[in-house]
């Protein structure tokens, strides 16, 4: 009988991209820890390492997935919004809830609340690359409690988070 070997290299792209990913955002947060504590040379070394794990994170992506067209980047954008808001968030809230986790739930309901703006934002922009044409022109801002994500203007008090108009940032 013979045996079927299994190519576990698929599979260990997609596990270094998410391992990657990760140690590219947690030395963006402690290049700004570093910072904060006074450490400027510590804080560089951070921020080296954050855009190296970026470059492998790239290099793994490229490799099992492919960087498609944009209207194929939007399609599966969408379904992961959608998927994100509607499910997956949805029952990390309950479950937090269940646990009295408070703090965990906070996390979770706004991260799923701004999933849905970013839904809705994509299918604006599935409409607009569905005929060949870029976005009108606007702003973003993004809240920086909560990760809202509006256009135009940041408004008065974030509709999602109650934080002052202060927290947005433009986009740059
Ligand atoms: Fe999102
Ligand atoms: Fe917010």
């Amino acid at each position: 009988m013979s045996q079927k070997v299994l190519n576990k290299s698929p599979d260990n792209l997609k596990k270094a991209f998410s391992e990657d990913s990760q140690r590219n955002r947690r030395y963006a947060f402690y290049a700004k820890k570093a910072e904060e504590e006074g450490y400027k040379q510590v804080a560089k070394m951070f921020r080296a390492f954050a855009e190296s794990e970026n470059v492998h994170a790239s290099n793994h992506f490229k490799r099992f997935s492919g960087i498609k067209s944009t209207s194929e980047n939007i399609e599966g954008s969408l379904e992961d919004e959608n998927l994100a808001a509607q499910t997956t968030f949805l029952k990390y809230l309950q479950e937090a809830n269940q646990e009295g986790e408070e703090s965990a739930a906070w996390s979770f309901e706004k991260a799923g609340k701004v999933e849905q703006v970013h839904s809705n934002l994509l299918t604006k922009a599935k409409e607009s690359v569905s005929s060949k044409k870029d976005l009108p022109q606007v702003e973003y801002y993004v809240c920086n409690v909560c990760g809202n994500t509006v256009e135009n203007s940041a408004p008065e008090i974030c509709p999602i988070c109650g934080a002052p108009r202060t927290a947005f940032f433009k986009v740059p």
